[in-house]
Order: C-alpha cells, then structure tokens, then sequence
C-alpha cells in the first residue's frame, strides 16, 4: 500500500515520560516539543502532505492551572520559535479547535501563523489546539441551522459533504492513518467524523521518545492492512 496521505498522531504519554523521571510534568511536556519538531521533520523527509497533531484537548483544562499555562507557554514558543523555518521549508500551518477561551495573544499568533503560510504548498502542519471532536461536531451544527435559519439551506440538503465542510478541518483530507502512543487504546474526541474509516496504530512508546524510526514503524504497519471502506475485500469482489 503505498505512504497514507495524512497522518494524525495523539501525543501521550509525556507525564508518565517526566514522573518516571521524577521530574516534573511540564519537562515531560517540553521534551514533547522536541519529539514534536522531530517528527514534523521525519514526515516532511518522506513525503507526508498532512500531519494533525493533537496538542491541547477541551478536557485538559481540566488538568491544574499550572499545567495548562505550560502547555499554552509550549505552544507560543513553539510557534514564536519555529515559524520562519516552517515558513522557508514550504509549510502550511492551520490550528484547528475552539478559539473560545483562548489568550488573545495566542490567537494573534496562531492568526499569523495561518495567514503568513497560506501560500505554502510543500506539506501541512495542523495543530489540533483547545480542540475536541464532540465540541467540533456541535459547533458545524449551529453553522448549518443557522445558514437554514438565513434561508440559505434546505435541511434536507444537508449531507455527509455539506456536514464535513463546515468542520475545522474542510481543508483537510480525512486521516489515513492516525498513531496514538504510550499504549492506549482510546480516541480521547479526536478528529471523530474525520477518522471513520482510519487505520489505527497504537505505540508502545511515550511521546517524548517517539521519533522518525517510531513514525516509519507505523507506517509500515499502516501499508500491511488492508482498507476496505465498507466493501469487500479484493479476494471478495473477485468471487463476486
Ligand atoms: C499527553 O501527555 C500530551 C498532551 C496533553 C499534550 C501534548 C503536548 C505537547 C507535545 C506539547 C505541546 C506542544 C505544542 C507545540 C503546543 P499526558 O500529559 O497526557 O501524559 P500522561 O498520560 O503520561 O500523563
């Protein structure tokens, strides 16, 4: 099977990484960036066109202040800090998620960071930020109730098509295959429309030890399945 075309990654496992350390949670966090910026470079060296990655959940605000003040001082950095060279490298960077109680200054530079890429062609870096599939779903509802209210749609108009251009991520194509590490075998609300016929590879290894030979594993087993969409398989449809 030939390289999927998007690549969606749920990145766990950085406080289990810290506490086996007995460091804190939010060095585990940092060295997530680390891992993060490797793995955007491995998929851009083989030919990866999209890349989602889920950085910060609408549930993890749950998590102590202190915790999510970090993870929101990881994204700045990391956009302040990696911008140009996702620039000069041809990336386009799209955040996808609630902009709703989101620090202005954060939306200010994810604005840049969306508008000063627009061009670039190269390959697409999604972050998935104050992100979750339910939250996502509920708001392209009211989108479409309220373009039938405005008189510009018919309900019974709406499709799977019409539905999924009104998602965060209508630019996007639907993951062919999405990786999750640290071992868990959970969605945790991401990308739910979008993954519905997804492969699903699940890691062993924790986040900030991911790197190129972890995503080139995963890939490999992606290419060994074999993707149906609900039809048979090719043995299947020969035998009619
Ligand atoms: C899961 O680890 C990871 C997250 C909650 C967020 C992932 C965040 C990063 C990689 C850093 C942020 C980077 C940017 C650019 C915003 P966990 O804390 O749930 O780990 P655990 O399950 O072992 O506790």
């Amino acid at each position: 099977m030939s390289l999927p075309k998007h690549i969606a990654i749920i990145m766990d496992g950085n406080g289990r990484w810290a506490r086996a350390r007995g460091l804190p949670r939010a060095v585990g966090h940092e060295r997530g960036v680390e891992a993060l910026r490797r793995t955007v470079e491995a998929a851009g060296k083989m030919g990866i066109e999209y890349l989602t990655l889920f950085s910060f959940s609408t549930e993890n605000w749950r998590r102590p202040a202190e915790e999510v003040n970090a993870l929101f001082g990881l994204l700045r950095a990391y956009v302040k800090r990696d911008l140009e060279r996702l620039k000069a490298e041809g990336v386009r960077v799209r955040i996808i998620g609630s902009r709703e109680n989101v620090p202005a200054d954060i939306l200010e530079l994810i604005g840049k960071a969306e508008r000063e890429t627009e061009a670039n062609r190269r390959g697409n870096l999604t972050i998935a930020f104050n992100y979750g599939g339910r939250e996502e779903i509920v708001r392209a509802a009211r989108a479409l109730a309220q373009n039938v209210i405005d008189g510009a749609l018919l309900p019974e108009d709406i499709d799977a098509e019409q539905f999924a251009s009104v998602l965060d991520t209508s630019m996007l194509p639907d993951p062919d295959l999405l990786i999750r590490t640290s071992g868990e075998a959970r969605i945790s609300n991401f990308l739910l429309w979008q993954i519905a016929y997804t492969e699903l590879v699940i890691l062993d290894v924790l986040w900030p030890d991911f790197d190129g030979d972890h995503l080139a594993g995963a890939i490999t087993a992606y290419q060994q399945r074999e993707r149906r969409f609900g039809a048979l398989a090719e043995e299947g449809r020969a035998d009619g």
